[in-house]
């Protein structure tokens, strides 16, 4: 046994596994991105008028993709490259990055712009389309044009109205300028949370469309190895742990291809080979690192097996939405008639509004859904359910396999 003395001076002498851990943070842009090299070629393509049509044009980029398949860090490293070799071409242009999931009203979205340039705007009293002429003009006087990417955009199109979505994709109309400035990057989850937008401003938006498919494990594989090259002390990572987490999110062999859950699991994986005092990153560690970050999951899971039929008819009601309209929050109208319509197959009695929405509430509580009420958008307000764990096709069978159950022998939840 050793000493307490001894054991906390190993600790504090500095890590046999990690060299910089920071590496494996979130918000760390690698210096390479294996695997979107042909995603940063479209960019480049599709704002290569830019330059050619210096202030006659503004390009407008949809990327779209699920979580982690590097929209952020691929658009964030596009941009600022870009900045850079358009400076090389003596071209001002400024890249601001912003995220409609933190900055969710227009008003705040366009204050953070202001912020990006410098900009000294008064904090209060202006209204966005004063707050958008003061930096519209402050571009125009120092022959400045931007790129703004809005990521997270499909918080921005479910949490706004219709007008303002407007304001921001039309800003030219508005401004009835003569010089174009500003271009777009759109980064959506799924393309079609715009759909429920005006055909005007859709068509506006959906110009060029990029699209970034979930990884594969080989692609996970080459982006892992790089972080275990910068993050790591040589040779503690062997490979077989590396195609192990590769194999567990890559999209071909049934994982998400999410390259984010991927690093976590890295992460922690390393760290538990360092509270073992093991001398190697092991497959064992990845596998309980796998299960710990999937165990919010699994304790939600847990909670299921105790609902009655019509609350597990809901859930699938929503699994059905989630996959049909590919988006995460389903209006409460929409839930309620997919329900009654599954009811009806099942040859069961809907239950009425009301109660359906004490079953929502309840399974709020329980920590399965999230509700939240949307911005005003041409329909008025409305509440947004959506489910808080991830619909895997494992969800989907469990939800699928209580059903059959409840219907079969009709027993009381235990
Ligand atoms: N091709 C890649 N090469 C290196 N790291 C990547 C790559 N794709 C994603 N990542 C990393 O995976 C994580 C998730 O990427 P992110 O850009 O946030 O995905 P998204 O925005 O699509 O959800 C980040 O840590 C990012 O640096
Ligand atoms: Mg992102």
């Amino acid at each position: 046994m050793p000493n307490i003395e001894d054991i906390i001076e190993s600790g504090l002498s500095g890590s046999n596994i990690f060299k910089r851990l920071e590496v494996l943070a979130p918000e760390h842009v690698p210096s390479r991105l294996p695997h979107r090299e042909e995603k940063i070629k479209e960019l480049t393509l599709a704002f290569r008028d830019l330059l050619s049509n210096l202030g006659l044009t503004s390009i407008r980029v949809v990327v779209s993709g699920p979580t982690g398949t590097g929209k952020t860090v691929t658009t964030k490293t596009f941009g600022n490259t870009f900045k850079s070799r358009l400076k090389d071409r003596g071209v001002k242009m400024e890249y601001i990055h912003l995220n409609c999931h933190k900055q969710r009203t227009l008003y705040l979205l366009t204050m953070e712009i202001a912020s990006s340039l410098k900009l000294p705007i008064p904090v209060r009293g202006l209204s966005t389309q004063e707050a958008f002429r003061i930096i519209h003009d402050y571009l125009e006087k120092r022959n400045i044009y931007a790129i703004i990417t809005l990521d997270e955009f499909d918080y921005f199109v479910n949490a706004s109205s219709q007008e303002d979505v407007y304001f921001l994709v039309r800003l030219y109309d508005e401004l009835s300028s003569a010089t174009r400035r500003i271009s777009y990057i759109f980064v959506m989850r799924d393309e079609q949370n715009i759909s429920t937008l005006d055909r005007g401003i859709r068509d506006h938006i959906m110009r060029n469309l990029i699209y970034f498919n979930p990884y594969t494990s080989l692609e996970l594989r080459d982006i892992l190895a790089d972080r275990v090259e910068d993050a790591f002390q040589p040779n503690v990572v062997p490979e077989e742990t590396l195609n192990f987490i590769a194999e567990l999110y890559g999209s071909d062999k049934g994982g998400s291809g999410n390259a984010r859950l991927a690093i976590e699991t890295l992460e922690m994986a390393g760290k538990l080979a360092e509270v073992k005092n093991s001398a190697l990153v092991l497959p064992e560690h990845v596998k309980e690192a796998f299960s710990k970050i999937n165990k919010e999951a699994s304790e939600i899971v847990d909670e299921i097996s105790y609902l009655e039929l019509h609350p597990l008819i809901i859930l699938k009601a929503l699994i059905n939405l989630h996959n049909r309209l590919k988006t995460d929050s389903i209006p409460i109208g929409r839930l309620e008639k997919e329900y009654s319509d599954i009811c009806t197959e099942l040859g069961e009695e809907p239950r009425r509004h009301t109660q359906i929405y004490e079953y929502v509430k309840r399974m709020r509580l329980m920590g399965i859904l999230e509700t939240r009420q949307s911005g005003r958008g041409m329909r008025g307000r409305t509440t947004l359910i959506s489910l808080t764990v991830p619909v895997t096709p494992e969800f989907e069978t469990l939800i699928t396999k209580k059903m059959r159950m409840r219907l079969d022998n009709r027993e009381e939840p235990v």
